[in-house]
Parts: C-alpha cells; structure tokens; sequence
C-alpha cells in the first residue's frame, strides 16, 4: 500500500490525432503529502493542464495513474474539486446557488437545510464574498466570480484542490489580495493543493514545492524546487528576501535557459536552439 497522500507513477498519456497517436506525457512521476501546497510551472502546451485534468480523473493514462489515500483515481470525484481559469460558474444562478448546487451534491443526506445554508455562507465569507450572495455572475467582477468558484470548491469539502491558472485572467492587484487569501485559507483548512501557473513570483510566494515540467511532447517532470521560506509568507518583506530570490532565479533559468521554447529560437539562433535541446536532453536525465 502506498504511504503517500497523492501519488503520480509513470503517467503517460497519448492521445488520438488525425496523424496518429500523440504522447503528450512521459513518464511523470511525483508524490505529494497532505497539506502541501504544489505549484506546476512550465512552457504553454507543455501539458500541465493534462496533468492536473488525470489527477482530477477527466483524462485517463495511457500508462501509469493515480493514487489519492492508496486508492486508484480514475473518474471525477468530489474529494479532487477543481477550479478552473474561467470560473465556470452557471450564468443562470446566484453566487449562494452555485455554491449550493455543489455543497447539495456532496452533503445531500449528511447536513440538514440550516447547516447547508450555514455552510454555504461560511465558505462565502472565506472568499469575502458574503455580501453578494444574491448577484449573478454577469454581475459581479471577474475577480469576484473566481472567487466564487474558489469557495464552490472549498465546499466540496475536497481533499486536494486543483487549480488551472486560477488567477491568470485577474488584475495584478486582484491577483494578489486573491493569493493571500489563498495563503490564509490554506494555513487553516490544510488542504492539499496542485496549482498550474505561469507566473514565478506566484509560485514562489505560495509553494511548498515547484514542479517545473519540461517542454512537450512527452513533457515530463525537469526539476522540483522545494521553497523553503518560513509562513505566514509576506509578499513585501520576500521582495529583498535573498532566499526568495534565489528560488526565483532557480525557476527562471529552468524556464528561460533550460527549457528555452525551441520554436522561439531555432529560426533566430540555431546554436542556441541546439544548446535548449540539449538542456532539454539534460533536464530528462536527471529524472531518470
Ligand atoms: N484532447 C486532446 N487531443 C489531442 N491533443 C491534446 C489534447 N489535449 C491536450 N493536447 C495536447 O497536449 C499538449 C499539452 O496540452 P495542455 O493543455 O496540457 O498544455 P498546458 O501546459 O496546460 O498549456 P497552457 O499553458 O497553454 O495551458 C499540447 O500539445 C496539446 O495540444
Ligand atoms: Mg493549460
């Protein structure tokens, strides 16, 4: 049995083209315990959606899988919520109800109707979202309807909480008043958490481990930086904190040096295109 909370082991996926099959992953292999806090950082179209889409159980492996608490995940299920980039939120429904529709789903025959409306409200004011319970979506802000979707997967309840570049289309502002919150709820509910981002400073700021993903096809897992930095974590006093920029660094060379898009160079500097392969090569090898 296995003694990890979350367990990824030798996931490939392909998946069917008009041109054959394409393998989009290669043998991705990472153990995440409880409570930590997971960031997935790497090039666009590497496959860090498919990666989180076959921990949320929407896409099966080709080879390998997944183990949540030892058991085999391979459908969608209310213990892995997600949260999307475009906080798919239903347009017809209040903020209170789409949260609802959740929490109905997940604790019908468990929480009579006060404590579901209790608990709806408590997971609202999490996201300090309480004052616009009765708003729909295409009344309230961007920022705002993340929110919502953050506490409709709170909700749930879930042992992990995925998320998809969740704050990828907000204001620098919302962005980070929507990354403390993050922090705070985290410290106290403990969830675990696999976060995909482009952004290094968001990743830095909120992991306990980076997981840097080489460039695809047949992306694979390039390096884990573990971030070692104290919490409560305070994106001011980390601006001049040398450990916070050194992991910075870290992840910036992975990205732009490393992993430095072939496509971008090759037609501008082949040597250098060469040399990215070639890290690229490297970076595998040290996985295996
Ligand atoms: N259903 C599918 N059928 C065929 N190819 C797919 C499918 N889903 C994803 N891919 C391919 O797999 C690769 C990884 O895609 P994925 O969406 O996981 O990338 P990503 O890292 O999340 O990118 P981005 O940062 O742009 O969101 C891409 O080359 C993509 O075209
Ligand atoms: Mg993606």
């Amino acid at each position: 049995m296995s003694e990890s909370h979350l367990e990824l082991t030798g996931v490939d996926i392909e998946f069917p083209t008009p041109k054959g099959p394409f393998q989009a992953l290669d043998d991705i292999n990472l153990k995440v315990d409880e409570g930590e806090f997971i960031s997935l950082i790497g090039h666009s179209g590497c496959g860090k959606s498919t990666v989180l889409n076959i921990v949320a159980g929407l896409h099966q492996a080709t080879r390998g899988g997944v183990l949540l608490d030892g058991r085999e995940v391979n459908q969608p299920g209310p213990e892995r919520a997600v949260v999307f980039q475009n906080h798919s939120l239903l347009p017809w429904l209040t903020v209170y109800q789409n949260v609802e529709l959740a929490v109905k789903k997940v604790f019908k025959g468990r929480m009579n109707r006060a404590e579901m409306r209790d608990w709806i409200n408590h997971n609202l004011a999490l996201v300090h979202m309480d004052h616009a319970l009765h708003k729909r979506p295409d009344e309230i802000s961007g920022g705002m309807k993340q929110r919502v979707g953050i506490a409709r997967a709170l909700a749930m309840q879930p042992k992990v909480l995925l998320m998809d570049e969740p704050f990828g289309a907000l204001d620098a502002l919302t962005r980070a008043h929507l990354q403390d919150s993050l922090m705070e709820i985290q410290a106290d509910l403990g969830n675990t958490v696999i976060m995909i981002t482009h952004d290094v400073d968001e990743a830095v700021l909120l992991s306990d481990r980076i997981v840097m993903m080489t460039n695809g096809p047949a992306a694979t897992v390039g390096e884990i930086v573990p971030i070692d930095l104290p919490r409560p974590r305070n994106r001011l006093a980390l601006a001049d904190d040398p450990a916070y920029n050194h992991y910075r660094h870290e992840v910036l060379t992975f990205l732009y040096e490393k992993q430095k898009k072939v496509e971008e160079i090759a037609g501008a500097n082949p040597a250098a295109a060469k040399s990215g392969s070639e890290a690229t090569t490297k970076a595998k090898e040290r996985v295996a």
